[in-house]
C-alpha cells in the first residue's frame, strides 16, 4: 500500500483528510475524486485513505505492483466502420466455427446461404448469437464451451420473412439454436477447427434435462405439471456471459429469460407470481411476444403454466469433461437475468463467485462458499451452501456486500433464491448502469466490473419524480453511476478488504468513463484516460489475462454518428490496469457485437466472439449475400508469439 503523497493533494482534500467531513460531500466533487488521475491511476487518495483498515492481504493492488514501462505487446488500431474484422499489424485472424457448422458428421452441409439448417439439424450444428466462453483442456485435448445467447429468428427462419414461427417445429428450430455448445476443437496445417463427432461435442439447449440445487429446489415455486418434484428443469435459456470453476467446470450464466415466455389467456397466479413477473419483465398480455414459443409450447405459456418461469435465471454448471453429465442450476446464487460469473478464492479458501444482474438499476452480487476448495477434494457444497450478498457502495468510495439472509429480507431461503431482486431492494442494494461481465484480477486484490450504459440514469420524469428500477428503487445519479442519461458506461473497480475476496467491505473507484472529448464536455467527455484515439461506448465483455491486461469488449452504438462520431464499429481494447492507459485492439463487422473471449491452453491463440453481425443488413462472414452467421474467430501472432 502506498503512502499517502500529501504534496499531491489541494487545500481542500488536505482539510478532508485531517479532519475527515462524514456528511455527503458536494456531488461534483465527489464525482471528480472518483475519476480523477489520483483516484484510478495513483490510488493514493482514493485507496490510501483506506490503508488503515484495508490492512495487509494476500495480493496487492496494482497499483503496488512493479511494471513493466509497456503493457501492450501490439500496436493500436484505428475505429473501423467497414464489414470484416480488423486486428493490429503482425496479428492475423480466421473463423473458428459459424453459426450452422456441423458438429457432428450426419449435419455436414446442412447449412444453405439462403435457408439456414433444417429443423432435424438443428441441435447438431453450432449454435447462434455466440457469447460467453471457456476452454478447458482435458487429457490434453482442449474442449470449448461455447454459449448461444439468443436467436434472431429473420436469420433463422429467413422463409418467414417476419422471422415469426408458425409451428411447433420452427419454435424446436429456435429451442435448438440456443444453449450451449461444447466442442473440442484442434490446430492443424490450415488452424484451428471444430473435431466433428468428437465424444466431447454436446449440445444443450432450450430443452435438455438439468436438474436444481440450493434452497428452491424441490420448494412449490418449482413445480410444474412436467415436474411435480420441483428438482429438475428443461433447458438452459440467455445463454449470455460465462464463468470457470476452479475444479474445471463451466459456468453458464441465464440472462434475459423472461422474453421466451408469454401467454394465451388471462393469467391467475398468487400475488407473489405476479409480482415476480413484473419485477422480472415476464410479459403476460395475450400477445405473440418476441419469440411465441407460448404459441406452439404450452411450457411457455405462463397461463397455463405460471412456475415455469422460475426455473429460468441461474447459474448453471456444467462439467465440459463428462458430456453425460447432467446439468445443475445452483439456485443458491440467486435468480435474476445474469451476465457473468467470475470467481476468486478467499484468502481462508472459501469460494467469491461475483455476478451481475443486467438491468437498467439492478445490482451487483457476491456468492460466498460455506466451506473452502480444496484441490482435489470434493466440492460438492461450494455453489449450493453459502451466503448470497448484494453490494452497496458509498458515495465516500467504501462499498460492503449486505448478505440476504431470512434475518436481513424478511424472506425465506427459497424466496430468496426465486425472487433475489426483491430481497436485495430490501436490504437497500445500490442501483447500477446495467452490470455487465465482471473480471478478478488473477494477481492482484482487485475486481472490476462493466456498468455498460443506462440512459435513464437519474432523469426526471414529468411528475417530477427520479425514474426508479423495475422494483421502484430509485435510479438518482451517485458517485459510482454519476451522469444522468448514461449513453457511455464506465467500469468500476473495487478492492477488498485486507487484500480478502471473503471480506465484507471495499474500496472502489472507477477505472474508466467512456465518453467522447471530440464531442462533450465535462462528464460526458469521459475520464482522462479516454482520448481521441481509443473512443468507445458501452462496455460488456471483460476478461483479465494471466499477464493483468483487461480486455473490454463492447455492446454498443456503432453508428459513429452524433455523440457516438469517432467510435466507429463495436471493437476490443485492452486496458492497463496501472496506468489505465487503454489501446483498441480489434474491431468487428459493422453492425455487431463483440463479446465472449478465451485463450488456447498454449497462449498463441486467443479465441473472440462476433455476435450479431447481421444486424445492420450485413453478410459477415461468408458475404455474397449469404445469410449472416455469428462466429468465433481465432487470433494469432504471425510469429506464432503469444497472444496477450
Ligand atoms: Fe447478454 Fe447483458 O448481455
Ligand atoms: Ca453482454
Ligand atoms: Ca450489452
Amino acid at each position: 500500500m502506498k503512502d499517502i503523497d500529501i504534496h499531491s493533494l489541494s487545500a481542500d482534500e488536505w482539510d478532508e483528510l485531517k479532519f475527515p467531513r462524514p456528511e455527503v460531500q458536494e456531488f461534483d466533487r465527489v464525482v471528480e475524486r472518483a475519476i480523477s488521475r489520483r483516484g484510478f491511476l495513483g490510488g493514493v487518495l482514493a485507496f490510501g485513505s483506506g490503508a488503515a483498515v484495508m490492512g495487509t492481504g494476500l495480493l496487492k493492488g496494482t497499483t503496488a505492483m512493479a511494471q513493466p514501462a509497456s503493457r501492450f505487446p501490439f500496436t493500436p488500431i484505428a475505429a473501423q466502420t467497414d464489414n470484416t474484422i480488423h486486428v493490429p499489424e503482425g496479428y492475423e485472424w480466421k473463423t473458428l466455427v459459424r453459426w450452422g457448422d456441423a458438429l457432428f458428421s450426419d449435419a455436414e452441409g446442412a447449412f444453405d446461404p439462403q435457408n439456414g439448417v433444417p429443423v432435424a439439424m438443428s441441435d447438431r450444428v453450432f449454435g447462434e448469437n455466440t457469447d460467453g466462453m471457456e476452454l478447458f483442456n482435458v487429457d490434453g485435448r482442449e474442449i470449448i464451451a461455447i454459449n448461444s445467447e439468443y436467436v434472431n429468428p429473420r436469420v433463422n427462419l429467413p422463409q418467414t420473412g417476419d422471422g415469426m414461427p408458425s409451428s411447433a417445429d420452427e419454435v424446436r428450430m429456435l429451442q435448438n439454436f440456443q444453449g450451449v455448445s461444447v466442442i473440442e476443437i484442434a490446430e492443424g496445417a490450415d488452424g484451428w477447427a471444430v473435431v466433428v463427432d468428437s465424444p466431447y461435442n454436446r449440445r444443450i439447449h432450450h430443452n435438455t434435462p438439468m436438474t436444481f440445487s440450493g434452497p428452491a429446489a424441490g420448494h412449490d415455486l418449482l413445480k410444474t405439471e412436467d415436474d411435480p418434484t420441483g428438482m429438475a428443469s428443461l433447458g438452459t435459456f440467455n445463454n449470455c456471459g460465462s464463468g470457470r470453476t476452479p475444479w474445471g467446470t463451466y459456468l453458464t450464466c441465464e440472462e434475459n429469460f423472461n422474453g421466451y415466455f408469454g401467454a394465451t389467456a388471462e393469467v391467475t397466479a398468487s400475488r407473489a407470481v405476479l409480482d415476480g413477473f413484473r419485477r422480472y419483465g415476464v410479459n403476460t398480455a395475450v400477445e405473440p411476444g418476441r419469440y411465441n414459443y407460448h404459441g406452439f409450447d404450452p411450457r411457455f405459456d405462463v397461463a397455463a403454466n405460471p412456475n415455469e418461469p422460475h426455473r429460468a435465471g441461474y447459474i448453471v454448471e456444467i462439467d465440459p469433461a463428462n458430456p453425460d453429465a447432467t446439468p445443475v442450476k445452483h439456485t443458491a446464487l440467486g435468480r435474476f437475468k445474469h451476465e457473468n460469473a467470475a470467481y476468486a478464492i478467499a484468502a481462508d479458501g472459501r469460494v467469491a463467485v461475483y455476478m451481475g444482474d443486467d438491468e437498467r438499476g439492478e445490482f451487483m452480487y457476491r456468492w460466498l462458499s460455506r466451506d473452502v476448495y480444496v484441490p482435489g477434494e470434493d466440492t460438492a457444497t461450494l455453489l449450493v451452501d453459502g451466503e448470497l450478498s448484494v453490494a452497496v457502495f458509498e458515495d465516500d468510495m467504501s462499498g460492503r456486500w449486505v448478505p440476504l439472509t431470512p434475518a436481513t429480507t424478511g424472506m425465506d431461503a427459497a424466496h430468496i433464491a426465486v425472487f433475489t431482486r426483491m430481497a436485495a431492494s430490501r436490504v437497500g442494494a445500490t442501483t447500477m448502469d446495467r452490470p455487465e461481465w465482471i473480471a478478478v484480477h488473477p494477481n492482484a486484490a482487485e475486481a472490476y466490473c462493466c456498468l455498460t450504459n443506462n440512459s435513464r440514469r437519474g432523469v426526471l420524469t414529468d411528475a417530477g419524480t427520479v425514474r426508479t428500477n423495475a422494483g421502484g428503487d430509485p435510479m438518482t445519479v451517485n458517485a459510482v453511476n454519476p451522469r444522468d442519461t448514461n449513453n457511455y458506461g464506465q467500469i468500476v473497480r473495487w478492492r477488498p478488504a485486507g487484500g480478502d475476496h471473503g471480506a465484507d467491505s471495499f474500496f472502489w473507484d472507477l477505472y474508466v468513463m467512456a465518453g467522447n472529448p471530440t464531442v462533450a464536455e465535462g462528464l460526458q467527455a469521459g475520464s482522462a484516460n479516454i482520448n481521441e484515439g481509443n473512443l468507445f461506448n458501452s462496455p460488456d465483455g471483460m476478461v483479465i489475462d494471466s499477464t493483468g491486461l483487461i480486455w473490454i469488449q463492447t455492446d454498443g452504438d456503432d453508428s459513429n454518428e452524433g455523440i457516438y462520431e469517432g467510435m466507429g464499429n463495436n471493437q476490443m481494447l485492452a486496458g492497463d490496469p496501472v496506468t489505465g492507459r487503454i489501446e483498441r485492439f480489434l474491431t468487428g463487422p459493422n453492425g455487431c457485437e463483440v463479446t465472449g473471449l478465451c485463450w488456447s491452453s498454449d497462449r498463441r491463440t486467443m479465441f473472440v466472439g462476433i455476435q450479431h453481425p447481421g444486424d445492420n443488413g450485413g453478410d459477415w462472414p461468408d458475404h455474397g449475400g449469404s445469410l449472416a452467421r455469428s462466429a468465433v474467430i481465432a487470433v494469432k501472432r504471425e510469429d506464432g508469439g503469444l497472444v496477450g
